[in-house]
């Protein structure tokens, strides 16, 4: 069968995760920037739903790389050029590798900041704190870790989103259709 028929779709699993943790990890950018213009009782409650959201998205991430390693996904669509092909797998890697490495900065981050206080995951059960040191140093290498990681997969999310429009626009190739929750 030719790997160009939208019909090779990603498993239904792979899908949900894939658009679940998409939502949460835009969701976060948006929280983390809106909290910034609010006054300071405020911003506590929207930072708290970012660390716990953050939190949420860490260990989706870890079930969704556990899915993928005992799913393989459908293989690339057969018209891609090889640069395409290497750009995809390096942006697919990288996108993994960030969404492990971000939240644990921020669990990171709040560790060292709360001086190991749990992170509390909606008020519903308490997430543990990384065992980190809660001196000056540590808090401002934790920050800028998660500050420059966030930044990189926001970079990640910006060539990710136009290769989609343009595989979908102007190549008509069906990949997104591969990801895509509406069909069979
Ligand atoms: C922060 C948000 C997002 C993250 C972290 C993310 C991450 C990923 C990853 C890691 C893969 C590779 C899946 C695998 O082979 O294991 C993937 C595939 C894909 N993503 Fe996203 N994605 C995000 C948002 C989006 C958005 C907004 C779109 C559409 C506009 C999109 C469209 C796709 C498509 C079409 C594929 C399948 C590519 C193929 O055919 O191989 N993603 N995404
Ligand atoms: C994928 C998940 C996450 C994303 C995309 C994300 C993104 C961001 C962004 C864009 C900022 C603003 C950066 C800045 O200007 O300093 C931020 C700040 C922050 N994040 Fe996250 N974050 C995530 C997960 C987490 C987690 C799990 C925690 C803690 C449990 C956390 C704790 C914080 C804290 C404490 C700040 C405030 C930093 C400051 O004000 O200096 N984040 N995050």
């Amino acid at each position: 069968m030719s790997t160009t028929n939208p019909a090779v779709r990603y498993s239904r699993g792979a899908i949900i995760l894939h658009w679940l943790i998409a939502i949460l990890i835009i969701g976060n950018f948006v929280g983390a920037w809106v909290s910034e213009d609010l006054p300071r009782d405020q911003e506590v409650v929207v930072m708290g739903y970012h660390k716990a959201t953050g939190v949420v998205i860490l260990l989706l991430t870890l079930v969704r790389i556990g899915w993928r390693l005992f799913n393989n996904p459908p293989a690339l669509v057969d018209t891609l050029k090889s640069w395409e092909v290497a750009l995809a797998k390096v942006t697919h890697a990288l996108f993994y590798a960030l969404m492990l490495i971000v939240p644990l900065a921020g669990l990171g981050l709040h560790s060292a900041f709360g001086k190991g206080k749990p992170v509390s995951l909606f008020g519903l059960v308490d997430f543990p704190a990384l065992p980190v040191g809660s001196d000056k140093p540590t808090i401002g290498l934790f920050h800028d870790l998660h500050e420059v990681t966030a930044t990189a997969m926001l970079v990640l999310l910006g060539i990710h989103v136009l290769a989609a429009l343009k595989h979908q626009f102007l190549d008509r190739d069906g990949t997104l259709a591969r990801m895509s929750p509406f069909g069979r």
